[in-house]
């Protein structure tokens, strides 16, 4: 495995390997790589010549109150487990060199953001989009893959390929889950020990409503109810949001029909953790 730090260089080889026929899987991430990465990059070695990942912790989508400072970062760890995977090359850019001046163009994402995520995180989305414009364009890959952990990132960025007609294939990935269904993230390492055992809390609630809507509950304000009681009563965390959208247009339902997303955020001490659920409704008989 390569580490490329240049932004330049990692543009040439990607060129040079695109002339020569071969394709490209890359995976973005911001590093800490965990179990879930590992399952992106082992989707895109399977699917591809050559497989790039990516580890640059965007200062753009972080709002001013987030946790850019105390991120974490482990480029060593990183680059080791990466290797192991059999990833061919390592993009670690420096936000100097990714940011050199203010940008004088950036992108705004106009819908999908206003829900789940979005609503308590303005701007985030742009920054997302904005990063991946760029590293899409340095990497130039032929499928990007994404973990469905962030249904919402999969939806935006979805909106992004196709509206800017770039030439990535979107290869969304399930979501990885620790043994009690905790869903892996660079963040759980931030739980304090009770936190940790509450937290597959939030896994359990969503096979709760999923059981609902088999058994024919179709009022998505019933299901919320039953996931926040749920969410409440056993664990200590803040309900940032727990919604029901249509997906992935994510938009307000009154019914549940088609196919579904319920996503939550939950804040503990210094974590915040997401999830979700997408589920295909059966048609009411
Ligand atoms: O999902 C992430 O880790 C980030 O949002 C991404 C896609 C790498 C962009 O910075």
């Amino acid at each position: 495995m390569r580490t490329i730090t240049d932004i330049r260089e990692m543009q040439r080889i990607a060129l040079q390997l695109k002339r020569e026929g071969k394709t490209i899987g890359f995976v973005p991430t911001m590093g800490y790589l965990h179990e879930g990465h590992l399952s992106l990059l082992r989707n895109a070695r399977k699917e591809n010549d050559v497989t790039v990942v990516s580890i640059f912790v965007n200062p753009l989508q972080f709002g001013p109150k987030e946790d850019l400072a105390t991120y974490p970062r482990d480029l060593e760890r990183d680059s080791s487990l990466a290797e192991k995977e059999g990833c061919d090359y390592l993009f670690f850019p420096s936000a100097e060199d990714m940011y050199p001046a203010a940008l004088s163009v950036t992108a705004k994402v106009q819908e999908r953001t206003d829900v789940l995520c979005g609503k308590s995180r303005p701007g985030h989305f742009d920054g997302v989009a904005t990063v991946l414009i760029k590293l899409f364009n340095i990497v130039q890959p032929d499928k990007v893959y994404f973990g469905m952990k962030d249904a919402q990132q999969v939806a935006v960025v979805d909106g992004l390929v196709r509206d800017f007609n770039i030439p990535v294939e979107i290869v969304p990935v399930q979501t990885v889950r620790e043994e009690d269904g905790l869903a892996k993230s660079s963040r759980n390492v931030h739980l304090l020990p009770a936190e940790r055992d509450q937290a597959s809390a939030l896994h359990q609630s969503l096979k709760m409503a999923e059981s609902l809507i088999t058994e024919g509950e179709y009022d998505p304000v019933k299901i919320l109810s039953v996931i926040r009681g749920f969410i409440e009563k056993n664990t200590s965390g803040e309900i940032d949001y727990i919604e029901i959208l249509s997906y992935p247009d994510l938009k307000q339902l009154t019914r549940l029909e088609e196919k579904i997303i319920i996503a939550m955020a939950v804040k503990f001490t210094k974590a915040r953790l997401i999830d979700n659920a997408i589920i295909s409704v059966r048609k009411e008989s």
